[in-house]
């Protein structure tokens, strides 16, 4: 299989260790073990004493039964038996794709937005079209250009809810418009939903309380600030768990008895994070919003309750030329746009910590000021 390198990783792999101000990440500023250890109210003391007794053996192939219990619990009417724990939101795209796609199917896929949702079908021999978002709509697609791209041989449609590096979402109404359209062709979505929405969640509603055909993929990285887990899921209908059950024990077998446990424990701890990530993003959306209003160079579509974000910015030059020198001189990290094939503008990542947003913004202000 010949694939190609994704932007963003290959950028953030090289670069980011070089950072002071690290404003490119799109986790919500990940939380350290005795923070999370605090959030039971016990100290921890019962999640170690429980991985104290644990065999270090494989553990549970497809995510403990309370792991899927608790992930079942963010759905609607989800059966935790079409749960099954992946590795990260990676693996969990990696191995729906993989189900999902043989080679010469036809796909459509939100563009751009996270690569391997339309890099991987590409990679596995499919052909994929591009359902393309607009600027000029706040970075939305189009309905219309999905009716016209849709064929009835379509297998599959890939969708990033809410987008990286946008920060976009697609509401409830739009979602269940693109499943009508996916349901006239049979067609399967795949709704990658690691940055669902934490402002307003009611405005969407998961691709699996929607559609028998969907299949969502999201993980305890980025709406849990967890990462370190490695840890994410799947949830579909019963056919295609079954037919990603057999690709697992080709990728992964399992999690990992830590990651499990670890996981487990944030999702069921999950309030006190998704309110301590809703401040964050609230009072961190506002010191950006502040700083953008100041800068003749730079504008946003303001991300809503999501993690992620991309500034458009006008500058003569490359922005990956412009990001390295602003790395280079001003220990600055952003995720150049042309990463994500969105050039002039960069990602980001305003949930990093506040003293780091602040003095990285203002480095990145002091470096716009000098262009021309
Ligand atoms: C949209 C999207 N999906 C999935 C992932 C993978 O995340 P993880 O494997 O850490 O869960 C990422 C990582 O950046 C992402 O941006």
């Amino acid at each position: 299989m010949r694939i190609k390198t994704i932007g963003v990783e290959a950028y953030l792999n090289i670069w980011e260790h070089d950072a002071t101000w690290d404003i490119a990440q799109s986790t919500i500023a990940s939380l350290t073990m005795g923070e999370i250890l605090q959030l039971d109210g016990k100290d921890g003391q019962t999640f170690y004493e429980q991985l104290d007794r644990e065999k270090m053996n494989y553990g549970w192939i497809e995510g403990s039964a309370e792991f899927k219990e608790e992930v079942a619990k963010l759905y609607r009417h989800v059966d935790p038996d079409n749960v099954l724990q992946m590795n990260g939101g990676t693996g969990a795209n990696l191995n729906a794709i993989m189900a999902l796609v043989d080679p010469g199917d036809h796909v459509v896929a939100e563009y751009p937005t996270y690569q391997p949702l339309y890099d991987l079908p590409a990679a596995l021999g499919a052909e994929v079209d591009r359902w393309h978002i607009h600027e000029e709509d706040g970075w939305q697609p189009r309905l219309d250009e999905l009716k016209k791209l849709v064929r009835p041989d379509t297998k599959l449609i890939c969708v990033n809810n809410a987008s990286n590096p946008l920060g976009t979402v697609i509401t409830a109404e739009v979602m269940e418009e693109i499943v009508e359209i996916a349901r006239s062709v049979d067609a399967w979505v795949l709704c990658d939903e690691v940055f669902f929405p934490l402002e307003e969640p009611e405005r969407c509603t998961s691709i699996v309380d929607l559609y028998d055909k969907g299949v969502c993929t999201n993980s305890v990285s980025k709406d849990y600030s967890v990462p370190a887990a490695r840890c994410g899921w799947t949830v579909s209908n019963k056919e295609l768990a079954d037919r990603m059950r057999v690709l697992r024990d080709y990728t992964m077998i399992c999690s990992g008895v830590f990651n499990d446990a670890l996981a487990t424990y944030v999702l069921r701890n999950r309030e006190p994070i998704i309110e301590r990530n809703r401040a964050i993003i609230q009072k961190n959306r506002a010191i950006a919003q502040k700083w953008i209003d100041a800068q003749p160079r730079v504008s946003w579509v303001p991300p809503k309750g999501v993690s992620v974000s991309y500034i458009r910015l006008d500058i003569p030059g490359d922005d990956e030329e412009f990001c390295l020198k602003l790395l280079r001189e001003r220990g600055v990290l952003l995720v150049p746009g042309s990463r994500f094939d969105l050039p002039k503008g960069a990602r980001l990542g305003y949930c990093a910590p506040e003293n780091t947003l602040r003095e990285g913004l203002r480095r990145l202000g002091e470096a716009l000021a000098e262009l021309d």
